[in-house]
This record gives structure tokens, sequence and C-alpha cells, in this order.
């Protein structure tokens, strides 16, 4: 029998933490055997929110050299670049066209980016329709995420569910896969919040490739 599919993706928007291996990288290596694996860089994502381009380029190249430093084998994983598969903006617009503005717009993650973002861009409120593409375009069946983004999967599930509902069956309805600890490692300074790739605060983190002493 196929094996089943696992996918999960991370943005290349700086060198990723304790937080993205704990919530996403350390599930894919666990499981790689077991699953049809496939890793991606979610390099789409990223620019709903201002980038340097160059320093986008280069967080790309060492994030892929970060997954296999992490345990995920090139062998038995397929690993790409989420814009180099253009099939996946097109089935975005498909999904797109069957997502309701107010279930965007009620989404977590949106309402505290769209506040610390003073003029944010619309790709900012449609990012889960693209996160809904990359998962269903690859027939997926289990996403390992962080608890931040079980919200997003979730909505994916109700999406392929209307859109199966309206058109016959097209599309795999995938489930999330949350670690049993670690689903949300915290902020080493502000303990409310989770500790984020992208803040500014070295305190707050810890990188995968910091030093002892950093650390
Ligand atoms: P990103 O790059 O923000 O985070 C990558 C993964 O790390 C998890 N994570 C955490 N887990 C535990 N504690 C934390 N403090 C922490 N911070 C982040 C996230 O939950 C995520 O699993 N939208 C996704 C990227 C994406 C994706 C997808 C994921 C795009 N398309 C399709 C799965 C399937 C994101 O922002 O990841």
């Amino acid at each position: 029998m196929d094996k089943k599919v696992m996918l999960t993706g991370l943005q290349p928007t700086g060198v990723i933490t304790l937080g993205n291996y704990v919530g996403a990288i350390k599930q894919m290596v666990i499981n790689q055997d077991k699953y049809n694996s496939v890793i991606f860089i979610a390099d789409m994502h990223s620019i709903t929110v201002p980038q340097d381009p160059k320093e986008l380029h280069e967080n790309i190249r060492s994030l892929v050299a970060l997954y296999i430093a992490c345990g995920i084998d090139p062998k038995k994983n397929t690993i790409f670049i989420q814009s180099e598969n253009e099939y996946i903006a097109n089935i975005s617009w498909l999904l797109e066209c069957n997502t309701y503005y107010g279930e965007l717009s009620r989404m977590t993650q949106f309402k505290d980016k769209s506040l610390k973002h003073k003029n944010f861009t619309s790709g900012l409120l449609t990012y889960p329709v693209l996160m809904a593409a990359d998962i269903l375009a690859m027939d997926t069946n289990v996403v390992p995420v962080g608890i931040d983004q079980k919200q997003h999967v979730e909505l994916t599930r109700d999406i392929a569910i209307r859109f199966n509902k309206k058109y016959g069956e097209t599309f795999v309805i995938p489930d999330v896969m949350i670690s049993d600890s670690g689903t949300k490692i915290m902020n080493l300074v502000e303990p409310t919040k989770k500790m984020s790739k992208s803040s500014n605060n070295p305190k707050s983190v810890i990188r995968l490739l910091d030093d002892e002493k950093t650390i």
C-alpha cells in the first residue's frame, strides 16, 4: 500500500528557533520513514510582510541546509521551494474563490499581524488560503505544525470539504499533527508570547545556530 503523505513548510525569515524545531521539524524527522514526506520553504508566505530580497535569498539556502542538519534526510523527503511550484499559486486562487472574507478576517494570526503592520497587504489576509493550496496540492494526509498554525490547518479542512461538496471529490482532507510536548515554545523575555524567529530581541529566542555561550 502507498504511504500516506506528511507535509510541512517553514518561512525563510531568519535562523529557525527551538520553537520551529520542536513544533514542526522534529516531528518530520521522527516520522520520515512512516510517511511519504514533503518539506518546503514557504518563501511566498514570507513576502506577506516586507522582506529584504537579498536576505530572503540567503535565508532560503540556509534553511534548506538547516533542514538537512536537523535530520531531514533528502533521500527520504521531497524538499522544494514553494515559489518554484507554479501550481500552488494557481490552486490558491481557485480556493480563494471558495473561501469567505469572514473566515479569513477571524484568523488569530491575521488579527495579531494586521495590528503590528500599519499598512498590511491583502496577502496577509489570504495567507491561510495559500497554506491550504500547499497542503491540498500534494494530497496531504497529515500536517505537523505548532499550535499557532492549527487554526490554518482546520480552515484548510473546511475549504477542502466545501470544495469537494460543490465540485465532487477533489481534495484529500488533511489532519493536523500536533506533538505531545512543545506545541508552543514561549518567548524568553515576554513569556505570554510564542518564541518567534522574526523577533528583534536576541534574548527572547534560542536559534539553532546559536553557540553555547549565546544560549
Ligand atoms: P513558520 O515559519 O512561522 O513556523 C514554522 C513552524 O514552526 C512552528 N512554530 C512553533 N512551534 C512551537 N513553538 C513555537 N514558538 C513556534 N513558532 C513556530 C509553526 O507552528 C510552524 O509549524 N504558515 C507556516 C508555514 C507554512 C506551512 C504551510 C506549514 C506555509 N504553508 C503548509 C504547514 C503546511 C508558518 O508560518 O510557519
